[in-house]
This record gives structure tokens, C-alpha cells and sequence, in this order.
């Protein structure tokens, strides 16, 4: 029997889609607290105000972060969602579960949850939704004894960090992103749970530039595999291409004719530089002129690789909107390598904090300051020299003024000189 009536919900359940509603109403079987979060929904969308209370600092002891408090602004009316706090759980690197541990979170939700759960959130966590405070410290104690798992990040501090598959599956990873992510977790415990930063803090790590966790969209600080020698081409396996003999894009495209491999149609003229030719019934690559697009190697994954030197390509700064629009990293560092204890990484990340902590203001994302303060001081902090590549967008201009000292031969101007040249 229905506890509330839910008319404008209800209708969500006519679409050809699964809906939350009927997920709800089935989990309401079990679990009673869910028809109060249908009720207070329904209320919501007739009032059309929101009834989460905002505010209310809920946690663990010792952390900072991990749970999100929430409280009904009408308690009264629905009180078993009176507390609804959400806790974040701290997904392994590229989210590899054994079946045992996800049961052994299920049991525990489902005890001292609502037992709803979202696999996986933006940052990746697995976001447990809706529980009491009196529950917090036993579901802290019981998934960091119990189940080998730990809260992940929320607030100003570093978030749970995240990687896509990289080497455990895909031939292109250029680093281990798993290793990366795992060991960047470890390391920063601190930032990670205890948050003393302007706002949040994300660390991603693509394992190749396909960036399979769009990494170059959502982190303050993206890590990107790369490779600064050659493309791997194997001549032999290009002329299959040609002949047919393999599918293209590794037979993603299929189910539909689209008529023969045109390697000069399909690869050649995309390349966004035009840096590829046929000479002779041999792909040349002017590997110089190559951005790292992967257009060519993920068209075809059995003729091209990536090259042998490998490692990443950081990129500050990105965001959704926030204080100012959506925001795509930039380019910072071109080429570190990912190996050991990742220390050259690790070294990147600490400047940025250092400055950011600083010279951030409250609520500002990294590439906000960057965007304020301005790129070319942004580089000076990082110690890195000004590139044609340090630009917000092609044909953008960061506007990088050298000094006196730093133009070779000095920087005096004749302006008769200069008049001579460039007549008014
Ligand atoms: C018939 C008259 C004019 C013509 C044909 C003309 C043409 C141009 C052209 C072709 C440019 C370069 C635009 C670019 O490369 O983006 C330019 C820039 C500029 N013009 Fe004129 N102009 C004229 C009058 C004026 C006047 C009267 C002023 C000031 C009172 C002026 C101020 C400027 C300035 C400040 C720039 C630089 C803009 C920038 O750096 O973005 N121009 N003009
Ligand atoms: C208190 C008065 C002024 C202030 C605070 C001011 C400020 C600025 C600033 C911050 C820039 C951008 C500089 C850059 O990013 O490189 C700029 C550019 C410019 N200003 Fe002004 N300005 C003032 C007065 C004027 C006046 C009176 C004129 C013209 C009669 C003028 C013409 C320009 C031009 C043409 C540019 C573009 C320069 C370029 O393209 O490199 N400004 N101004
Ligand atoms: S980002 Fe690259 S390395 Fe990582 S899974 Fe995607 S294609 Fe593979
Ligand atoms: S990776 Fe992209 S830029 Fe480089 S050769 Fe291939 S298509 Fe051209």
C-alpha cells in the first residue's frame, strides 16, 4: 500500500525508460524511508522548491570528508528521511570489484542504509544514499576493518582520485594509471580526507590522449599518457588495411556498410595536422607535426602504436561551471615520466597546492586562479618555460611578455628602426 500518494511522480513511470520512481517504490517493499523520500519528492515538485535542508556538517572521527549531510526541511510530515545523509566510498583504481566485497557493501547498506546505492558517481565513488547519523561511525568502522574499503573525498580537499582501465585492458595505456591512482591515494591520505583546500581538488589519469575518463574535461589536474618518439608502424599490417583483409577501428564500426577502407579518406585527410602521406604503398608519419589525436592508431589498432618512450602530459584546470563558465584544462607540462613513485608527478601536484592554497580564494578551482591571476604567472610558479602550445584554445592568446633578460641579445627598441620597417 502506497504511504503517500505520488501523482506528478507517477508519471514519471509512463516513459519507455527505467525510472527512480518504480526503483524507489520497489525498495519501499523493504525499506519503509523510501516512501518518505517519494513523499518529500512529490511535495518538491508540487511546491517546486527543494526539501533538502542544505547545511548540517555530519563525518567520521578523524575525517573531514566522505559524507554528505542532508536533512528534511519537513520532518514532521516525513520523518524517515528526517537525516539522509550520503556516503562516499572510495572506489579501487579503475573499479575492479570482487564480487564478495560488493556483496559485503550491499549487506552493510542494506543494514544500516536504505539500502539505494549510484555506481559510480562523478568522481567515481560508489555513492550510498541516505542513512542516519547515529550509523556514520559503525559504517566508517565496518568498511575500514571489515572490507579493506575507505571513505573517499568531499569538500575542499583532494577527491577520490580516478583512472581509467590502462594497462589492466588496453593496449594503449602509455603509463600504468592504475599504479598512478593508486599510489597518488595513498599518499595523499591527508588532502584526501581532511580538507584545507579552496575547494575541491580532482586528480585523473588517462592512460593514453583517448582520455576514456575525460580526464582533460573534470580534473583540476589531468595526467595523460603520451609519447614523444615515434609511431609504431607496422607496414605489413597497413596494407591489410588497405586490402580489406582487417577491419577498421578495430570492427567498432560494423552493422553497417560503409563501403570499402579508404586510408587516405578515413586516416590521411583527418589528421588534424596533415602530417601523414602514402609514398610508395608506405604510411610516412611526420611524427614532428603529430598533436597525439589517436585518430590514426584507434582507425587502425594492428598497423599503429603508440611509441616506445612513453609517459604523460599534464593538463591544470578544468571544471564544470562554478564562479565562471565550464573550463577544458590546459596544457602545462608536456612530457613527464610516469615511473617509480611517480615523484615527478607528485612533485607537479605539491606546486600547484602550495600556490593554489595560497593565492586561491575561497570556492575557487585552480583554474579559476589561473584564469584571474593570469596563465603567465601560473607558468613562473610551475617553473616552466613558456611554450606556442601554453594556449586556453587554439588561436587564443595568453598574452606572455618576456622580460629584458630573458630575450636573448637584449630587447633594445629603436622606434626609428621599427618606424622604418612598419610605415605609419
Ligand atoms: C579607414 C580607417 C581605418 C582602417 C582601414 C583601419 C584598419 C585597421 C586594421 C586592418 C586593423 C588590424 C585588425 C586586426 O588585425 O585585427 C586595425 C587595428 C586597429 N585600429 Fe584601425 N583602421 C582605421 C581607423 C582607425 C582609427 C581611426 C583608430 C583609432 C582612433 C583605429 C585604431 C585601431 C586600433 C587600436 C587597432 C588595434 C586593435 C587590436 O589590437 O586589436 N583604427 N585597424
Ligand atoms: C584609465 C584608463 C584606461 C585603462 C585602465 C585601460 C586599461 C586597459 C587594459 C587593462 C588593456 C588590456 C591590456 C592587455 O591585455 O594587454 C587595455 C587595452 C587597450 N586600451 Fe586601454 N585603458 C585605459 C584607457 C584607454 C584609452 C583612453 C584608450 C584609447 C584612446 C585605450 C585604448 C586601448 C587599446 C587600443 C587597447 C588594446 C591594446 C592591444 O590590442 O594590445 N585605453 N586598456
Ligand atoms: S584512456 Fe587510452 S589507455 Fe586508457 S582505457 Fe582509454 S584508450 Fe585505453
Ligand atoms: S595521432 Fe593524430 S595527429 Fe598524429 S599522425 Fe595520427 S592522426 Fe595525425
Amino acid at each position: 500500500m502506497p504511504k503517500h500518494d505520488t501523482p506528478l511522480l507517477d508519471q514519471l513511470e509512463s516513459g519507455p525508460w527505467p525510472s527512480f520512481v518504480t526503483d524507489l517504490k520497489r525498495q519501499a517493499k523493504t525499506k519503509d524511508q523510501c516512501w518518505d523520500i517519494l513523499g518529500q519528492v512529490e511535495l518538491s515538485y508540487k511546491d517546486r522548491v527543494t526539501h533538502w535542508k542544505h547545511g548540517g556538517i555530519v563525518g567520521v572521527f578523524g575525517y573531514g570528508g566522505g559524507v554528505i549531510g542532508r536533512y528534511s526541511d519537513v520532518p514532521a510530515k516525513f520523518p524517515g528521511v528526517a537525516h539522509f545523509h550520503t556516503v562516499r566510498v572510495n572506489q579501487p583504481s579503475s573499479k575492479f570489484y570482487s564480487t564478495k566485497c560488493l556483496l559485503d557493501v550491499i549487506e552493510m547498506w542494506d543494514r544500516r542504509g536504505s539500502g539505494m546505492f549510484n555506481m559510480h558517481g562523478s568522481t567515481g565513488d560508489m555513492v550510498l544514499l541516505g542513512t542516519t547519523t547515529d550509523q556514520l561511525e559503525d559504517i566508517f568502522w565496518e568498511l575500514t576493518h571489515n572490507m579493506n574499503m575507505d571513505l573517499g573525498g568531499s569538500g575542499g580537499n583532494l577527491r577520490t582520485p580516478s583512472c581509467c582501465l590502462g594497462r589492466a585492458r588496453c593496449e594503449w595505456g602509455c603509463y600504468d594509471t592504475q599504479a598512478a591512482c593508486h599510489n597518488i591515494t595513498n599518499t595523499y591520505q591527508d588532502e584526501l580526507h581532511r580538507p584545507a583546500f579552496p575547494y575541491k581538488f580532482k586528480i585523473k589519469f588517462s592512460g593514453c590522449p583517448n582520455d576514456c575518463v575525460a580526464a582533460i574535461a573534470r580534473s583540476d589536474f589531468a595526467v595523460i599518457g603520451t609519447w614523444r618518439d615515434d609511431i609504431r608502424i607496422d607496414q605489413a599490417a597497413v596494407a591489410k588495411y588497405v586490402s580489406g583483409e582487417y577491419v577498421p577501428n578495430g570492427g567498432a564500426h560494423a552493422g553497417r556498410d560503409w563501403g570499402k577502407f579508404d586510408i587516405k579518406a578515413e586516416v590521411i585527410d583527418l589528421c588534424p595536422t596533415g602530417c601523414m602521406s602514402m609514398e610508395g604503398g608506405q604510411l610516412k608519419i611526420d611524427n614532428a607535426e603529430c598533436t597525439r589525436c589517436m585518430h590514426c592508431l584507434n582507425a587502425m589498432p594492428r598497423a599503429l602504436r603508440p611509441g616506445k618512450d612513453q609517459g604523460a602530459t599534464i593538463l591544470i584546470g578544468a571544471k564544470a561551471p562554478i564562479l565562471e563558465g565550464a573550463q577544458i584544462a590546459t596544457m602545462i607540462v608536456p612530457f613527464i615520466k610516469m615511473e617509480g613513485e611517480f615523484e615527478e608527478m607528485k612533485a607537479l601536484v605539491e606546486k600547484c597546492w602550495d600556490w593554489w592554497m595560497e593565492e586561491g580564494k575561497n570556492r575557487e578551482r585552480i583554474g579559476e586562479s589561473i584564469q584571474r591571476i593570469g596563465l603567465p604567472t601560473f607558468l613562473k610558479i610551475m617553473g616552466v618555460e613558456p611554450l606556442p602550445q601554453h594556449t586556453k584554445e587554439p588561436r587564443s592568446n595568453p598574452y606572455v611578455f618576456w622580460k629584458d633578460e630573458e630575450v636573448e641579445g637584449g630587447f633594445d627598441r629603436d622606434v626609428k628602426a621599427f618606424r622604418q620597417r612598419h610605415a605609419m
